[in-house]
């Protein structure tokens, strides 16, 4: 019996994928390229369709789907509660909306700490069933083996290294790092690492500029920083803080607009036309 190819599947699989992964997306081989050039990266986190769209058409170059969602969506104090289920279902909202953004989605504490091949698990779920296409986790040398397990898994990995959240009890608290000599040492080695492991990118959190500055300059990846200074290859905000949408922010950020001011206006606004009965006017009204 022979096969006919529906008519949506006829081509080549490269010319399918090109269908289905557009030409202008950002890849993990652009970002290679940026740094190569010496052109910054954009990222900011996203958790939602809505502000995903946005994010992507306004040119940023990386959405990630942090476990930061854990405080600014959730409202806990901390990552740690924070579940892959929780994640994929995020990433789901997020690459529904991202045409050229890449999406990276954060690996939630406890989805990679126990064997690389729980890690290899997690991070299938989150690019099968939240359609990402690299995820992040936190961790240097003490992760190169799960970095490179999920790489040979064909996912790419961005690696977090300086403070890294989800090791707030161990850290004894979410303290800048990098401070000594033997600490900046620590970092360079934790860096080399894990691009020696394969991750293609690598996130410097809350270091002192000079650290962050010679982890650049030393490994061949890209390095986006936050609360790292200037000499990092791109930049990384958490929205709600770009936003105003956060009740408060740590010193490095830069708030970009005030959301939170704005919406808060609006809903008194509605809420008094409620209460003296102005809204829905004739004009609000269907007919
Ligand atoms: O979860 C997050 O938002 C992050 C960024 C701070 C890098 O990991």
């Amino acid at each position: 019996m022979s096969v006919h190819p529906s008519p949506k599947a006829t081509g080549s699989p490269a010319a399918r994928s090109r269908g289905a992964h557009r030409e202008h997306r950002v890849t993990v081989r652009t970002l290679a390229a940026r740094k190569r050039r010496g052109e910054p990266i954009s990222m900011l986190t996203a958790y939602d369709f809505c502000f995903a769209r946005i994010f992507d058409q306004a040119g940023i170059d990386v959405l990630l789907v942090g476990d930061s969602v854990a405080n600014v969506v959730q409202g806990e104090e901390t990552t740690l509660p924070v579940t892959l289920d929780d994640i994929v279902y995020h990433t789901r909202a997020v690459s529904r909306a991202a045409r050229r953004s890449l999406v990276v989605a954060d690996m939630p504490f406890g989805s990679y700490h126990v064997s690389p091949e729980d890690a290899v698990r997690s991070a299938l779920r989150l690019v099968k069933e939240g359609g990402a296409h690299a995820v992040k986790l936190e961790g240097g040398a003490a992760m190169a083996e799960t970095i490179r397990r999920v790489t040979a898994a064909e996912i790419p990995v961005m690696a977090h290294i300086g403070l890294t959240p989800q090791s707030l009890h161990r850290m004894g608290g979410l303290r800048v790092q990098g401070r000594s000599a033997a600490a900046r040492e620590r970092l360079l080695r934790d860096a080399r690492a894990v691009e020696e492991a394969g991750a293609f990118a690598l996130v410097l959190e809350a270091m002192p500029p000079e650290a962050a500055a010679r982890v650049t300059a030393e490994v061949g990846i890209p390095t986006i920083g936050i609360g790292a200074g200037a000499l990092c290859d791109g930049q990384v905000l958490v929205m709600h803080d770009l936003l105003g949408l956060s009740e408060w922010t740590p010193s490095f950020v830069k708030q970009y607009a005030d959301l939170g001011a704005r919406a808060a206006r609006a809903a008194r606004a509605f809420a008094e036309e409620v209460r003296e009965r102005k809204f829905p006017d004739e004009r609000h009204t269907y007919a």
